[in-house]
């Protein structure tokens, strides 16, 4: 009798603390403190990242199939500019050179992703594997471990092989679970012996929402209020069955890890002393990372998802919730299936209640009753949707380790676009960002969130999704224009190449003098640069007056290239022009 009351005391007592943890992010409290001098932990991973379709080109070579993307963008209107990934940065063929990039950053990991079709060109495993595709990888891979860099591999950066969507639709359908647990098992198979962090998809949320919901990226479909719950509730399943997979077949053998990346903003409430400000931010979260991340830790979707989305389906007069619902036995089999957290951070919103009466026109982003505010203070130099709001990273990284039980954390995104026209290689604004959040994330860490690493969002300028090559979120700026593609580093490398080489932020002289060496470094061949980008004729002047052309830290190569393509055209027409003045002359004179 007194065992089993103790037994007792001891469940209530587990089930309170289990609760208590989950729920003490203090929402009431948001001190934005003074920048914090010190260093991350030894050991801390400093990394870059990019994505198949947004950097490889080759789009149609050595046997690659086609993927959603590939088709997505052929369709006129979708993309901006009708800008298609078909050759974009040329990484396909300039890995070697990529990598030279990353040795001298002093990487020590590069997330990239593997293209799907790439490898099984019809999406499928018993039809046909492509062997050029797996050798460009085990390349890429090799290269990268002989430079002493990690790779930390994404299995599903968005390219789904396009038969598969017109076969099944795509993630609307469940057979897309084993589909991509075969793709999986046969990059563990082929690459599993070297790589060791796997990410199984990207920002599922983007994958749901853009693609499913609104249209916005492939494949395209507006299934409002239901597409995109369906689509993430396979890809939960598809995602939980590859980590069973390797957790069954593999992780004694190669002992990697598997994990997923989720992207959030943050959503602070209007009012933090309003509770209902505070239940719509909160409500705001768990739409966006809980979906996926509750299941994930906890084992099913939060239950203000279920609540609202199942209210509104009510109301509609739906006989079911548009939410899908996970069975017992899935429940438990989807949790616990995270060894490490990616996550993917950007920017933060103010959110506020505001009700969204059922029936007119329900939608993923209706159903969550609330409205997203943003500062007008706050600094906004690239994507029209990225505002700068450093302290945001800390809250939401607090955030996860007292939601999800303080769980291994890799930064797998972070970083800010430009949307200039010229080209400014002196990316100030860049630098100032990396700074300010990486500084909150190392405020975080002291809060005791469990960090590891950290991934500058990207490695290079390239596609950008619907917004094509209009937004650059690269370290390196890459010359779209030029056949040859070249690269040329932004002040921002250098910059992060101090935080690197400090491991964080010794003390605020030095960490002061690295911006201002960092212009010093990038004012020369910015100038070429904008010659390249603004009004060439203008420009074309300061070209020849610049006489550090060759003197640079920059590939020779490129800046030839850019000069022939831009001085030869325009030497031309010049001189065409002033013959044709000059006879103008001569012929009045004549006459
Ligand atoms: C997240 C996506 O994963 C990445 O592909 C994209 O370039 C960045 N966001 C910036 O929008």
């Amino acid at each position: 009798m007194l065992q089993r009351c103790i037994l007792r005391l001891y469940h209530v007592l587990a089930l309170v603390l289990c609760v208590s943890a989950s729920d003490d992010f203090d929402w009431t409290k948001n001190e934005k403190s003074s920048f914090y001098y010190g260093t991350f932990p030894t050991g801390f991973s400093w990394g870059a990242g990019s994505s198949a379709y947004q950097t490889e080109g080759a789009w149609n070579i050595d046997g690659k199939g086609m993927s959603i993307w590939d088709a997505f963008a052929r369709k006129k209107g979708k993309i901006f500019s009708n800008d298609t990934g078909d050759s974009s940065c040329e990484g396909y063929y300039k890995y070697k050179d990529d990598i030279s990039l990353m040795k001298d950053m002093k990487l020590n990991h590069y997330r990239f992703s593997i293209s799907w079709p790439r490898i099984l060109p019809s999406g499928l495993k018993n039809e046909h594997i492509n062997e050029k595709g797996i050798k460009y990888y085990d390349d890429l891979i090799n290269m990268l471990l002989e430079n002493k860099i990690t790779p930390i591999v994404t299995l599903y950066h968005w390219d789904l092989p396009q038969l598969l969507q017109e076969k099944y639709g795509g993630w609307q359908n469940g057979s897309m679970v084993n589909h991509f647990n075969d793709f999986a098992n046969l990059c563990f198979e082929r690459f599993g012996n070297r790589v060791k962090y796997w990410i199984t998809f990207n920002n599922p949320w983007s994958i749901a929402v853009e693609g499913y919901e609104t249209g916005e990226h492939a494949p395209g479909l507006k299934l409002k209020g239901t597409g995109a719950y369906k689509a993430a509730h396979h890809i939960i399943k598809a995602h939980a069955k590859v980590w069973h997979t390797y957790d069954m077949q593999w992780r004694s053998k190669q002992k990697g890890l598997v994990g997923i990346s989720l992207t959030a903003d943050w959503g602070e409430p209007v009012d933090i002393t309003n509770q209902r400000d505070i239940e719509a931010a909160e409500r705001y979260i768990q739409f966006y990372m809980g979906w996926f991340a509750t299941p994930i830790f906890n084992g099913d979707y939060p239950q203000v998802m279920k609540d609202y989305v199942g209210r509104k389906s009510g109301q509609q007069g739906l006989g079911a919730s548009r939410l899908p619902v996970f069975s017992p036995q899935e429940k438990s089999y989807i949790k616990g299936t995270c060894d490490f957290l990616g996550l993917g951070h950007f920017t933060t919103r103010y959110v506020t209640m505001k009700n969204y009466p059922s029936g007119l026109g329900d939608s993923y982003f209706s159903d969550r009753d609330l409205a997203e505010l943003v500062d007008p203070q706050w600094p906004d130099p690239g994507s029209e949707w990225l505002y700068s709001v450093p302290w945001g990273f800390r809250r939401l990284l607090n955030f996860v380790k007292t939601q999800y039980g303080n769980p291994m954390i890799y930064v797998t995104e972070n970083g800010v676009s430009e949307k200039m026209q010229c080209t400014d290689l002196c990316d100030d604004w860049r630098m100032k960002y990396f700074k300010d959040y990486i500084n909150e994330m190392l405020k975080a860490l002291k809060d005791g969130v469990n960090v590891k690493g950290y991934t500058a969002w990207s490695l290079l300028d390239n596609f950008e999704w619907d917004e094509g090559f209009s937004e650059r979120f690269g370290l390196y700026y890459v010359d779209f224009r030029s056949k040859n593609k070249p690269r040329y580093p932004k002040a921002s490398v250098q910059f992060y190449k101090r935080i690197i080489s400090s491991n964080g932020f010794p003390n605020q002289r030095e960490v002061e003098s690295w911006k201002r060496k960092a212009v010093e470094t990038c004012s020369s061949s910015n100038q070429l640069l904008a010659a390249g980008q603004c009004d060439t004729v203008f420009n074309i002047m300061s070209l020849f007056h610049n006489k550090t052309l060759s003197s640079g830290p920059y590939p020779l190569i490129g800046h030839m290239e850019m000069v022939t393509e831009i001085v030869v055209p325009t030497v031309c027409t010049l001189c065409i022009l002033l013959s044709a003045v000059f006879l103008m002359f001569l012929l009045r004179g004549r006459l």
